[in-house]
């Protein structure tokens, strides 16, 4: 079916949009932790502005009448045989700069990391040329693989930034975009540093303000976020200065917080007590803060975490790389820490959600099981730690929604149609999926075939509220 161009779309091209139409398809989303909600055929009718207004099972009540409707004024759009439709993936930690770096430099640690292979690349952003050349790939990129709400850090400098945050806009991505603040002399090398702490804290507000008054940036489908870069790069003044401006503008935080054991040691020398604690201090630990990483936190960070409402950003790759620890998730949930799932391009080495997914699973096993073979069984492991793949799903949709606090993650009525199609029939890469009459694999196996094995080429199109933003109908 060929859909006309939204005409509201605020953005310089207009694009193809379901806003207006009723998608005929097979759904699956996980509202609950633990639950996956299917339904083989439903009528999904999205309004003029791209908010689901309302889900029709086959088999309920006015179901065929709506169907009928929709048919006959021409707003029906099916769903093409074996395709799946899901929400769109929210990925809560993502280095824009660092894409060019995606899948190398991963073999020393996060400190030497930072200033031999990171910083010199970020200090690249300087110029806008080279920062609008990666950030337009990186977000075709991330829309292609159904990410349709990214949090990023980008770097310390305006013109890179404003372009990041206009690109987003332009491609119709639902975001949040930080200027990295980062002052610290110590640990921040001179060509990479922000002059000081009223520099980073000036640029950190003159962003908000840009972002939030952005040309077709109305419905706040951009918005900035306050982005200490973490602890160690920032001097006590710019962290003061930062909470301050979260308490006025109300804008999100985000920053990295207990990652590895050379960063919370760190933090443990400079003020003898944890990243939470300090972070809460500085009045940096507000219900919309995202916390990257969090692989150390204690219980007693659990707790303040949860009752400050603030997130977790779980990035199980990078963590191989930069942790020295698996993230406790099931500990963390199980303290009432709301937890989504990050890619932390280039931490970890992959821009598809869907690896995060898989990654999240196999940490979660492995900290079940443990490592170290030379110890018995009994003794190896971490018991109950294990999550499942719909438990993972759950955490990359509505588990990152809801540590943003945003109408997304779920195909449900009120929530914004941010979804993607997955076609496990791609011809470049199809799934073995035997789903028909008498076949092998259930509902839930097919959803688990797709969180375990699906790949870019499987997802057909790409939508955010309503709009397709990448691959066509
Ligand atoms: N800590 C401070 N900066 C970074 C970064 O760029 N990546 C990761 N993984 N951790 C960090
Ligand atoms: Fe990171």
């Amino acid at each position: 079916m060929k859909l006309a161009p939204s005409p509201s779309a605020g953005q310089s091209s207009a694009m193809p949009t379901l806003s207006g139409k009723t998608l005929q398809a097979k759904v699956m989303h996980a509202p609950i932790r633990g639950a996956v909600d299917i339904i083989d055929r439903a009528l999904v009718a999205i309004d003029a502005d791209g908010t689901i207004a309302a889900v029709h099972a086959e088999g309920d009540d006015g179901y065929g009448e709506h169907e009928a409707a929709a048919a006959r004024d021409g707003t029906l759009v099916a769903s093409p045989p074996d395709t799946v439709l899901l929400p769109g993936f929210i990925d809560l930690h993502i280095h824009a700069p660092q894409f060019p770096q995606l899948g190398k430099a991963l073999d020393v640690p996060l400190e030497v990391w930072l200033q031999t292979h990171t910083f010199p690349l970020e200090a690249r952003y300087a110029d806008p040329v080279f920062a609008a050349k990666v950030y337009d790939a990186l977000v075709a990129t991330l829309l292609a693989n159904g990410t349709t709400t990214a949090v990023y850090f980008g770097t310390i400098h305006g013109e890179a930034n404003r372009i990041l945050a206009r690109i987003c806009l332009e491609k119709g991505q639902r975001a949040l975009v930080g200027k990295v603040a980062m002052d610290n002399p110590d640990e921040c090398p001179d060509y990479y540093r922000d002059p000081d702490a009223g520099a980073a804290i000036d640029e950190t507000r003159a962003f908000i303000e840009h972002v939030r008054t952005l040309p077709g940036n109305t419905n706040g489908l951009v918005r900035p976020v306050i982005t200490p870069r973490f602890i160690p790069s920032c001097t006590d003044a710019c962290l003061d200065g930062l909470g301050q401006v979260a308490a006025e503008t109300g804008a999100a935080v985000q920053t990295h917080c207990s990652e590895s054991d050379w960063e919370h040691g760190y933090v443990l020398d400079r003020y003898g007590r944890t990243d939470t604690r300090a972070l809460d201090d500085f009045g940096l630990m507000t219900r919309h803060t995202v916390l990257a990483h969090g692989a150390l936190l204690t219980p007693d960070d659990m707790t303040l975490i949860a009752a400050r409402g603030a997130g977790v950003a779980h990035c199980p790759l990078s963590n191989v790389y930069f942790s020295n620890a698996v993230f406790p998730l099931r500990r963390a949930l199980e303290k009432g820490v709301r937890v989504g799932l990050g890619t932390d391009i280039s931490g970890g080495p992959s821009a598809s959600m869907l690896d995060s997914c898989r990654s999240a699973v196999s940490a979660s096993r492995l900290l079940e099981e443990g490592v170290n073979p030379t110890v018995a069984g009994d003794m190896r492991g971490t018991p109950d730690s294990r999550i499942d793949f719909r438990e993972a799903f759950h955490l990359a949709t509505a588990g990152g929604a809801d540590v943003l606090d945003l109408p997304v993650g779920r195909i449900a009525p009120g929530y914004r149609f941010d979804a993607i199609l997955v076609d496990p029939n791609a011809a470049a890469a199809p799934l073995f999926i035997d789903s028909g009459p008498g076949g092998l694999d259930t509902p839930d196996d097919v959803l688990q075939k797709l969180v375990m094995t699906a790949t870019r080429a499987n997802i057909a199109w790409t939508a955010v509220d309503g709009r397709i933003v990448s691959g066509s109908v």
